[in-house]
């Protein structure tokens, strides 16, 4: 089966793609030339997910899925949660995101977080949500240069590495997007 993917991030297309199985193709918004904003201005993980895949269902005539993904800090009542893209402001920079919460949490040891990531369906008119968490903690400083976003100051539990130090194949073996993703690649060989 065909199915568009909601994302105009390449690094995130990289991850699903290496976890889909070859019965699945996954169209993305490049090969379809699609390179409008998609807005994500619901104010909760989930509402945004579904907010892409509204937004992209008026426009293709196949199968869509999209995600949204937020860093959840304990120490900070949740931040940067649903505002993870922009935490540093606008320009959406992920140096900056990280290096303010990074000085947020200065001598402060209560480091726990967890990614969370909400996928949102649209298969044959009717919309599905898949929910998938990594629990871990944030580092006093970046480690690594792999993967994107705060993944060099993000160690999921039971692991001496934070996600910027390990493979695609590593991260994708535990990782929120992942966990997520595997319950929707389930869910369609199900209704397949
Ligand atoms: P979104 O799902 O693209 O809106 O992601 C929100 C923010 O979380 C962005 O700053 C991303 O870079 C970051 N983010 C999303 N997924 C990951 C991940 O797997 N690792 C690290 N950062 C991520």
């Amino acid at each position: 089966m065909e199915i568009i993917f909601a994302t105009h991030n390449q690094n995130k297309l990289i991850e699903v793609q290496a976890l889909m199985p070859s019965y699945i193709k996954l169209i993305s918004l490049q090969d379809l030339g699609f390179e409008e904003d998609i807005p994500e201005t619901s104010g909760t993980i989930s509402g945004n997910a579904i907010q892409k895949v509204e937004f992209l269902k008026a426009r293709f005539d196949l199968p869509i899925f999209a995600d949204d993904t937020g860093l959840l800090v304990d120490a900070l009542d949740g931040e940067p949660g649903v505002y993870s893209a922009r935490y540093a402001g606008e320009q959406k920079n992920s140096e900056d995101n990280m290096n303010l919460l990074l000085e947020k949490l200065t001598d402060n040891n209560h480091r726990v977080a967890r990614f969370v990531t909400a996928i949102a369906l649209d298969l044959n008119h009717s919309q599905t949500l898949f929910e998938g968490i990594c629990e871990g903690s944030i580092l006093k400083e970046k480690k690594g240069d792999k993967g994107f976003g705060y993944d060099p100051i993000f160690q999921p539990d039971g692991f001496d590495q934070s996600f910027a130090e390990m493979s695609l194949t590593e991260k994708g073996a535990i990782s929120h997007r992942a966990k997520a993703l595997r319950k929707l690649i389930d869910y369609l060989k199900e209704v397949n």
